[in-house]
């Protein structure tokens, strides 16, 4: 019951990563806001977890959304002490042929959700005393891929977001902190390894059974594999932790 009491948002909380989040922090006493766009998946999800569970339509991309939703989720709650920026979408495909949607679309959710949604966190944070921030990076955001431009800038932009964020806040007792995993398996690694099949021209399966193969601790992590960093974050122990970005891959970046 390490966050008791605690109220937390996750956004991109109706599958994946987010929902496991969001299941660790319930678990651990907290009330959680899973925020989505997905909206028939986002109530399957927190039916699925219960009453400590609750539901705000968010589209990250969309300041009014965020503006609307989080002052539901704050109301609803009774405040907000935590907050997971891990709503985000994955493209690929060669530099030659990025298209300026893709572009404007990641970076509209990944760096830019990122950043609102934190700004919105943090203004309620101030004015209650503190909170902790957690954002999504990525491996992708230490180094280039060749295939993944896009993914990768948005990915570094969020690090370098969390070091600025983290430096500014931290004066009003806001810790802002990153997790950069390497590969979980779930529904969004499908997506990713049907985009490679058709760009590196594979069998379906292929590039994420070679990638796994190839993480140093030989597999792919879960999602169940970041909790612990998660919710670590998320608690008093991690007062003094300001501005990091921690790789939780399974040792994937480091080789
Ligand atoms: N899966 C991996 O291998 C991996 C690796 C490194 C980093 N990450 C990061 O972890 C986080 C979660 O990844 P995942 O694998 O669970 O992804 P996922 O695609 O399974 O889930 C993403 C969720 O975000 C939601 N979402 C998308 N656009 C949104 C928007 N505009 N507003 C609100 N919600 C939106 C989707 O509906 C979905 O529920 C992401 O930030 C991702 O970049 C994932």
């Amino acid at each position: 019951m390490r966050l008791l009491g605690r109220r937390a948002l996750i956004t991109g909380a109706a599958r994946g990563i987010g929902f496991e989040f969001a299941r660790s922090y319930i678990a651990e006493g907290a009330t959680v806001t899973l925020g989505d766009v997905n909206e028939t998946a986002l109530a399957a999800a927190v039916a699925e977890l219960g009453p400590m569970a609750r539901a705000a339509v968010i589209d990250v991309a969309d300041q009014t959304s965020i503006e609307a939703g989080f002052a539901a989720a704050i109301a609803d709650m009774g405040g907000l002490d935590i907050l997971i920026n891990n709503a985000a979408l994955f493209d690929a495909g060669p530099v030659a042929e990025i298209s300026r949607t893709t572009y404007d679309r990641l970076f509209a959710v990944n760096v830019a959700g990122t950043l609102f949604c934190l700004q919105a966190a943090a203004r309620h944070m101030i004015a209650h005393g503190g909170g902790k921030i957690i954002n999504m990076a990525s491996q992708a955001g230490r180094r280039g891929e060749g295939l993944v431009a896009v993914y990768c800038a948005t990915k570094a932009a969020v690090i370098s977001l969390t070091q600025s964020a983290g430096l500014d806040l931290i004066k009003h007792g806001i810790n802002v902190n990153a997790i950069a995993p390497g590969v979980v398996d779930g529904a969004h690694w499908d997506g990713v390894d049907a985009l490679f099949a058709r760009h590196e021209n594979r069998p379906l399966g292929e590039k994420k059974r070679l990638v796994g193969a190839a993480v140093p601790i030989g597999r792919m992590a879960t999602a169940q594999d970041l909790t612990g960093m998660a919710i670590f974050l998320a608690t008093p122990e991690a007062d003094y932790i300001v501005a990091q970005t921690y790789g939780v891959d399974g040792g994937n970046w480091m080789s």
